[in-house]
Order: structure tokens, then C-alpha cells, then sequence
């Protein structure tokens, strides 16, 4: 049986500046170079997954502007059924002003336009495809009534789900939350989360169970350069990075989100997945740019056996 992915999220236009430095208030700086590039959480993870060979379809709102429209041509162009994705009248894309620093660093600022229309009701509408799915994947830029719908839609049909609580939001209700089935915080996020101080990895597994005591079965904290750690009822263990020099870092996250949801579904391992994700996103922040930078299969598999 195929086991397709949905990705309930965002998109955005990435508008990628390189930087020396940010400029003071008042100043004006040059800045060495300029991309734009196809972004947002939610289009992120859905690229990956499937330029790793996953069947995905995605869920999300653009605007009836030229960044809506090749959104979506980029999209279908990985592979992912866009039957669900609509346009809203009068509204902007999404788009995302990202800067880059000398060390691979970013800053970023989103503003989610169309992705805010992403309602409830959008998510019923797509209920019978959904239904289709093993594993609905979520982020924070689009309203949270729709991902607590999500999650609760989810719950009731049997259906995985992968919560990422980013951006870090303080309005998030976890007790909304309790029914996912991953929960993917930074360190950042899961402070937010639980008000817990998650400065030191003890911390950060306390911080962790005291999500799951809320009913979430699994914490996967991801620790930028140090890796990630996993914890469940059975205990906890660090899934080791891969040790490159960065070039961005932007969008490594979606990256091993997106890649341990298409590795996860076909085996429903968690630790090798999440190992071969790790790999992934390492691999992708040797390169400038968020999608642009996530590999293809036959890319990835060289790259594993290359062994580097
Ligand atoms: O996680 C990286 C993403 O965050 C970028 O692609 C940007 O669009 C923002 O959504």
C-alpha cells in the first residue's frame, strides 16, 4: 500500500539577502547578494518529503499574485497533488524576507498573507483526501484553530501526525495539542511550550516529559548543530548531526522534518528515520537556500554513499 503524506501548512516566497552584518536603525549597508527561493514551513517539508520519493499532498492558500502562482507550479513541479491548495482573492502570498549571515545564520521575518485564510473549514473540505493519508504534518504559520481541527480530524480517524510548533508561538494552547502524535520543538519552542528552562540536556528531557504528560506520545527536540533528541515513554537517546561546515541553515529543520515523515511512513521506524533525517538535513546546509538546497533521491543516496 502507497502511504501518502499531507502536509497542512504554509507557504511562502523566500526573499534571501547575504549579509556582512544587519544594519543599525537609520543606516543603510550594502549587502554582497540577493536570491528569491520557494519557502515557508509547510512547502518546505512537503518538497522534501517528496524529492525523497514520498506521495504528497499539501493543503495550504496562496494569493492572487505572481509569487501565488509559481507557489503553486512549484509544488506541482516536486511531485505534490496541489488539489487543495487554493488561491485567495485579493490577498498577498506569503513571503518571507530572510537574511543570511557570513556564518550560515539567519534571521528571518514572515509575513503570512493568504496563509492566514487557511481555515477549519478548508481542512473538512479536504477531509475525504486527507482520509487517504498515514501522516498529516503541521507547523505554526497558518491560524492554530486549524491545526487543533487538524489535530483533532486526525485523532478521530487513526491517522499520524507530526505537530512542528514553529514559529514559536505564545498563544499555542497545548492542552489543544495533546492528541498529536509527534511533537518537533527547538529548544526555543519547547521553553515556550511547557515554561521550563531547557538550557541543559536534563532539562531539556524534563521539559520534554512534561509535554508528554499532556498526552503528546512522543518529543523529538531538535538541537541545531548538537542534533536532536527523541523521547518517549521507554526513554531518551540523541540523534547525532552531521558534522559540516554551514553554508545556510535556513530550512534544515523542514528538512529533517520532511525527511524523517518520508522515511518514517515507508518503515515505521523511528530511530533509523530520524538518523537518516539528521544525515538529510546536514547534507542540505552545505548549500544557500531552503528548497533549492534539499537533494533528490538519487542526490541523497550518492551523497550516503559517498559516506562524507
Ligand atoms: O523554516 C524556514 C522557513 O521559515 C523559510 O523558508 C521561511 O519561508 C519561513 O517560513
Amino acid at each position: 500500500m502507497v502511504r501518502r503524506i499531507a502536509v497542512v501548512g504554509s507557504n511562502m516566497t523566500d526573499l534571501v539577502t547575504s549579509i556582512i552584518r544587519m544594519p543599525a536603525p537609520g543606516e543603510t549597508l550594502e549587502a554582497p547578494s540577493f536570491f528569491m527561493g520557494f519557502g515557508g514551513k509547510g512547502a518546505n517539508q512537503a518538497v522534501a518529503a517528496a524529492r525523497l520519493g514520498a506521495e504528497v499532498m499539501m493543503v495550504t492558500k496562496v494569493g492572487d499574485d505572481v509569487f501565488g502562482e509559481s507557489t503553486i507550479r512549484n509544488l506541482q513541479d516536486n511531485g505534490i497533488d496541489t488539489r487543495h491548495v487554493a488561491i485567495v482573492e485579493g490577498q498577498s502570498s506569503g513571503v518571507a524576507p530572510i537574511f543570511v549571515d557570513e556564518s550560515g545564520e539567519n534571521s528571518i521575518l514572515i509575513i503570512k498573507g493568504a496563509n492566514n485564510s487557511l481555515l477549519p473549514r478548508d481542512i473538512d473540505a479536504a477531509a475525504e483526501d486527507l482520509k487517504q493519508c498515514s501522516l498529516i504534518l503541521l507547523q505554526l504559520e497558518v491560524p492554530l484553530e486549524t491545526v487543533y481541527h487538524t489535530i483533532e480530524f486526525a485523532s478521530r480517524h487513526g491517522i499520524e501526525t507530526v505537530l512542528n510548533p514553529a514559529p514559536a508561538a505564545p498563544d499555542l494552547d497545548t492542552a489543544k495539542v495533546g492528541k498529536a502524535t509527534f511533537v518537533v520543538p527547538n529548544e526555543t519552542e519547547l521553553k515556550l511550550m511547557t515554561g521550563l528552562p531547557t538550557g541543559t540536556d536534563e532539562e531539556i528531557e524534563t521539559a520534554a516529559r512534561a509535554l508528554m504528560a499532556r498526552g503528546i506520545r512522543t518529543v523529538i527536540v531538535t538541537l541545531g548543530s548538537r542534533g536532536a533528541r527523541l523521547v518517549t515513554a521507554a526513554g531518551s537517546t540523541i540523534i547525532e548531526p552531521l558534522k559540516v561546515k554551514p553554508k545556510d541553515t535556513t530550512g534544515a529543520g523542514d528538512a529533517f522534518i520532511g525527511s524523517f515523515a518520508r522515511y518514517y511512513v515507508e518503515t515505521g521506524e523511528l530511530e533509523p528515520s530520524l538518523k537518516k533525517a539528521a544525515l538529510y538535513a546536514g547534507d542540505s546546509i552545505t548549500r544557500p537556500g531552503t528548497q533549492k538546497s534539499y537533494a533528490t533521491a538519487e542526490e541523497f543516496e550518492a551523497f550516503l554513499a559517498r559516506g562524507e
